[in-house]
Formats: structure tokens, sequence, C-alpha cells
């Protein structure tokens, strides 16, 4: 059985996950607690305040109540993603008002954007830190249990928090993000990224390799490297060597063949043929590219400072395809960007057919302040027209992403498992190379999460594959 079940059995592995909050509850007196929103570079930035957080001997708390120390770590990418932030706010408020030695910290995106002005529109925040001042949290806690409002939301050129390691919140033990540059150069006109996240930068490979061949020893099996733009990666080492995407990829690869390595997110100006090869060459990199496209229509691509046509990006999906026919395949859309005419969504629409997407994020256009689309452009598409495309958009998407499904009924994958599935634990739930998620019954295997087993797909839903264990 153990051939055919791929079943991984090694001294330094832990069945069970690592879980940051089960440490001893009296090893810190004072406890904080991170709640995180937006994309997986947040995610993965509350890991490293976890890190650094501890140091200061700060434990972690699953519940607010026995929090000293409440943290939100916010996104600023649409305007319902700030309004999210600040009803949580609003939640925290009720309970400092019970707890007056409570602080409360804002993080990420939103506090950049919005810097001190937090201070003055939510009255009960005592931290602002924007993304890569987290250095100095331990200095603006110590200030602001003295009473003083503090913030920092310096932008950095060179930090990548390359010697941090991050401390796994909510881990299931077996996939980690693992971030491997930081900001964004792109100035995509609808985008506040590069606003919040300041100039692009990447992290010095060896600590990327080291990071993830930690992980691995303790138990790990997945990786997922997160950059806004992980292609445009290129860091030159001490020795001169030029390390691009491909070639990052390639060396964390080589940790082991039982490390399974993810990657997001790709632009499609920049994905190289250099990449292509090496997810094809390396049977641990996943087959599985997240290229978000944002419009199909080539003059709204170019108003978006996209800088790449519809043509260019057909000609990628088909590059793609052709040197992994089972590449799995997702993107994000935008529907009513400023100017967008009737004909040219039907272009969108027209591009997902074309390109089949497993499965795709969609959101309509929202104003972000400071922009360059907010301060030339008019966003001239009414708010009823732009749910109406967005409605299209999804629509035809949950088609695809239903046949996308079905046709993978009767294959059969390997799928490295992650934990119990949602519904039941008589069921284990992982995910294929393509990032398909698949349920299955345990059965009567010895297996542990971590593993790697093969599993035949006999239905599916328009986002799970379901099946069984075969040999
Ligand atoms: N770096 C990634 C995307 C990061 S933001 C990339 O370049 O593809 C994630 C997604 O949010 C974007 O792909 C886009 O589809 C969406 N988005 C960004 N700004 C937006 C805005 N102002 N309104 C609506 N959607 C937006
Ligand atoms: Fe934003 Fe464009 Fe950078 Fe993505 S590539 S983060 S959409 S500016
Ligand atoms: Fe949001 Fe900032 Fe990420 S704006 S999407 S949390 S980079």
């Amino acid at each position: 059985m153990a051939d055919i079940l791929h079943k991984v059995i090694e001294e330094n592995r832990q069945g069970e996950a690592y879980a940051p909050f089960a440490e001893d509850p009296n090893a810190y007196n004072k406890k904080f607690y991170i709640e995180s929103y937006g994309c997986q570079m947040n995610f993965s930035d509350s890991e490293i305040v976890a890190s650094i957080l501890h140091e200061e001997g700060f434990g972690a708390t699953r519940n607010l109540d026995d929090a000293n120390l409440v943290f939100i770590n916010t996104c600023s990418i649409r305007e319902k993603a700030e309004q999210t932030v600040r009803n949580r706010l609003q939640a925290f408020k009720k309970m400092k008002d019970e707890k007056p030695g409570m602080l409360i910290g804002v993080l990420g995106c939103m506090a950049e954007r919005l810097k001190a002005k937090f201070l003055e529109e939510e009255k009960l925040v005592d931290i602002v830190v924007g993304p890569d001042a987290y250095r100095s949290l331990p200095a603006l806690i110590t200030e602001a249990e003295g009473g003083q409002k503090t913030v920092n939301v310096l932008l950095s050129r060179e930090e990548t928090y390359a010697d941090i390691s991050p401390v796994r919140l909510d881990s299931n033990g077996v996939t980690a993000f693992v971030s491997i540059m930081r900001g964004c150069n792109n100035m995509c006109t609808f985008c506040v990224v590069p606003f919040t996240r300041g100039r692009e930068r990447s992290r010095d490979n060896l600590s990327i390799v080291a990071e993830c061949q930690d992980l691995f020893n303790r138990g790990f099996r997945e990786v997922t490297l997160l950059g806004q733009n992980v292609d445009s990666y290129y860091h030159t080492t001490a020795s001169g060597e030029e390390i691009t995407f491909a070639k990052l990829l390639e060396q964390v690869a080589l940790v082991s063949p039982l490390l399974r390595i993810r990657f997001s997110t790709s632009h499609p100006k920049d994905i190289t043929d250099d990449v292509l090869h090496t997810m094809a060459k390396y049977e641990n990199i996943c087959e599985y590219i997240h290229l978000p496209v944002q419009s199909g229509n080539t003059r709204i691509l170019q108003h978006m400072n996209r800088t790449y046509t519809r043509e260019w990006y057909l000609a990628k999906v088909k590059r793609i395809r052709e040197i992994m026919p089972d590449c799995g395949l997702s993107t994000d859309v935008i529907s009513g960007f400023c100017t967008e005419t009737e004909a040219e969504h039907q272009d969108t629409l027209n591009l997902m057919e074309q390109c089949r997407f497993d499965m795709a994020y969609m959101f309509s256009y929202s104003e972000r302040p400071g922009t360059l689309a907010a301060r030339r452009y008019e966003d001239d598409v009414p708010e009823d027209v732009k749910k109406r495309r967005l409605e299209e958009i999804i629509n035809l998407q949950n088609k695809h992403s239903r046949e996308s499904y079905k046709n993978d009924i009767g294959k059969t994958f390997k799928v490295l498992i992650e934990g119990d599935s949602k519904r039941s634990d008589a069921d284990w739930c992982g995910r294929n190379t393509q990032n398909k998620m698949v349920v299955f019954p345990k059965g009567n295997y010895q297996l542990n999460k971590g593993d790697y087993v093969n599993v035949k797909i006999n239905t599916a839903t328009s986002a799970t594959l379901i099946g069984e264990i075969v040999e």
C-alpha cells in the first residue's frame, strides 16, 4: 500500500499542526489578538508581526477577551474592504469601553493610506503602523502603553523582513505562505497597492530557501511564494549570480520532492517561458497559475495601464497550455472600469469563453482615492450597470467552473491531505496540483495530514471534487 499512497514517514515529521496558539498559556503574561483582511500578503505579514511581538513577550490568543493588544491588519483594495474594517473597529470600541487598558492597533494598507488621519477618524485607535514599519511595533507599543497615540507609516525601499522567522498563525501544519518580495511598481491606474505598499523589492533567495527548508523540516508540505508580481522577482547574490523567478522556483523545488510549491500572483506581461518550463520540469511545482486579466478589451487594458493587449493575454494562455496541457488557470476580472462600453464588456465575456478559467475573483470597479484613475478619469459607469455586468461575468464563470470540475469526473489526482473536510471528520480534504479542492472518505487507510494520496473523482460541484482513495 505504501507505494500507492505515497505515505511519508520521517523521523522529524509532526503529525499534528504546528500551532502557535497551543503555546503554554503561562509563558506570556501579555497577550495579543490579530485579525487579518485582504490578500495573502497581509496574512503573511500578520505572521511576521506575530514573530516580532513574540520576541517582546506577547503571546498570541484567539480570544479577544484575553487580549491586551488588539490588532487589525487592513486592506484598502476596494471601498467595501475598508468599510468592513471600520465596522470591525466599532465592535472593538465596545470592548475597549469595558477594558480601558486594552490597546488597539491598525496595521497594513489602510493604515498606510490614511496615516495619522486614522487617529482623528477612529478615536479608539492607539497605534497606526504601515506594512514596512512593523519592526518599530515594540517601541510604538511602549509609547502607547504610556498613553500616547503613535504612528509609523514610513515606506522602505529595502525592508523585506528576510531575517524574521514568521510565527504560523491558524496553521493547518501542512501549507504555508512565504513572502518573496514586497511592494509593486506597476501602477495599474485602478490600484491602490503601489501607494500602500511602496516600491517593489525582492527578498534574498537564500533566506527564502532556508525558510522553505525549515517549514519542510517541521512537517509542512506546501509553500505558496507570495508577491504582487512574482515574475519580476530579481535578486543578485553576493557572488554576482542573478536569481530570476524561474531560478528561485527551481531552488525551492530542490528542497524536497515532497514539498509542493505554488505561487501568486503572476502578471501576464511578465510571466516567462522559463517559468513555464521550470514548472513543467519539476513535478512538485504545482501546475496552476493565477493570471489576472482584469479586462478582455485592449483599450480598457491600456486605460488600466496593464501594458498588455487582449491578444498578448490570449497568446500567454495558449503558451501555458502548450507547455502544460493540464495546467489549472484562474483570473481576476473588474467590471465597469472608467469609460467601459457595452461592447468592451462583451469582449471580457468573450475572452472568458476563450480561456475557460477554472476559477475567478470578480469585482466591480471601486474608485480608490489617490490612484491615477481617481485623479484623471471619471468613474462614469453607473453603479447599476457595473453590477449587471459583474453578474454576467459571475454567471458565465460559474458555468465554466461547473464544466471544468465536471470534466474531472473519472480522473485520478495526487492530493496533498490538508486536514479533515469542513463537513465531516470522516473525510479528508486536500488539493490536486491544479489547486482544486478534493474531498474523500478516510476509509481504513492509516493516513495523516501532509500525506500524498491518489484519489479518483466520482462527482463534482462547481468548487469541489468528490472522490475515493484508489490503489
Ligand atoms: N497584484 C495582483 C493583484 C492584486 S489586487 C495583480 O496585478 O494581478 C487583487 C485584485 O483586486 C486585482 O487583480 C483586481 O482585479 C482587483 N482590484 C484592484 N483594485 C481594484 C479596484 N479599484 N476596484 C475593483 N477591483 C480592484
Ligand atoms: Fe495593483 Fe497592478 Fe501592482 Fe497588481 S500589478 S498590485 S493590480 S498595481
Ligand atoms: Fe489589500 Fe493591501 Fe493586499 S490593499 S489586497 S491588503 S496589498
